[in-house]
């Protein structure tokens, strides 16, 4: 069974070698860049998925962030999810967006919000058949979508 853990001393190394295929890296920022970000933003909340003791990939979630930057609406969600390029395919995504609503709902937070790149390429079909449905927003050029957890 899977499950997460935070980025230590000990496998910051490990979770700097997680990579997606060639082919899907326009789609998401490396661990390196989304580490640094959550170095200068307190609601980003990066983990490393691993099995047993295999790091097979990496979220970052984020809690109440000033979406619209004038403090009205503030939205919880996942905004990175990279897993490594031999481990797709083995349920760790679906694994990672379940974490990610678990730990909003012991947070208080019951819907997930998320984006993705629109199109035939994009995540779309992935988000949707975990249960994702778009708001109709976009956010950066990217789709967004919310995953009601309940
Ligand atoms: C997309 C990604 C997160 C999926 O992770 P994964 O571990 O391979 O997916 P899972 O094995 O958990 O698949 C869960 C379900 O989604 C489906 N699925 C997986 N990738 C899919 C895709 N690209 N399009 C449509 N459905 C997809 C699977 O068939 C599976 O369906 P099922 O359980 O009903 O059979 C992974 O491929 C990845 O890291 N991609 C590159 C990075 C990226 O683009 N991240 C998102 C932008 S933030």
């Amino acid at each position: 069974m899977p499950h997460l853990a935070p980025v230590t001393p000990a496998t910051i190394e490990a979770a700097l070698a997680v990579r997606v295929r060639p082919d899907q890296e326009h789609a998401v920022s490396p661990v390196a860049t989304s580490l640094a970000e959550a170095y200068v933003h307190p609601e980003a909340w990066p983990r490393l998925i691993m099995d047993g003791d295999r790091v097979v990939g990496f979220l970052m979630a984020f809690f109440d962030i000033d979406w619209t930057g004038d403090g009205t609406d503030f939205r919880s969600g996942l905004w990175r999810l990279n897993i490594d390029a031999g481990a797709q395919g083995r349920g760790y995504g679906r694994f990672a967006v379940t974490a990610t609503g678990e730990e909003l709902r012991r947070r208080g937070k019951n819907l997930l919000t998320t984006t993705w790149h629109p199109g035939p390429d994009g995540l779309g079909a992935f988000y949707r058949r975990l249960g994702f449905l778009p708001t109709g927003e976009t956010s950066g050029g990217q789709t967004v979508g919310t995953l009601d957890l309940g």
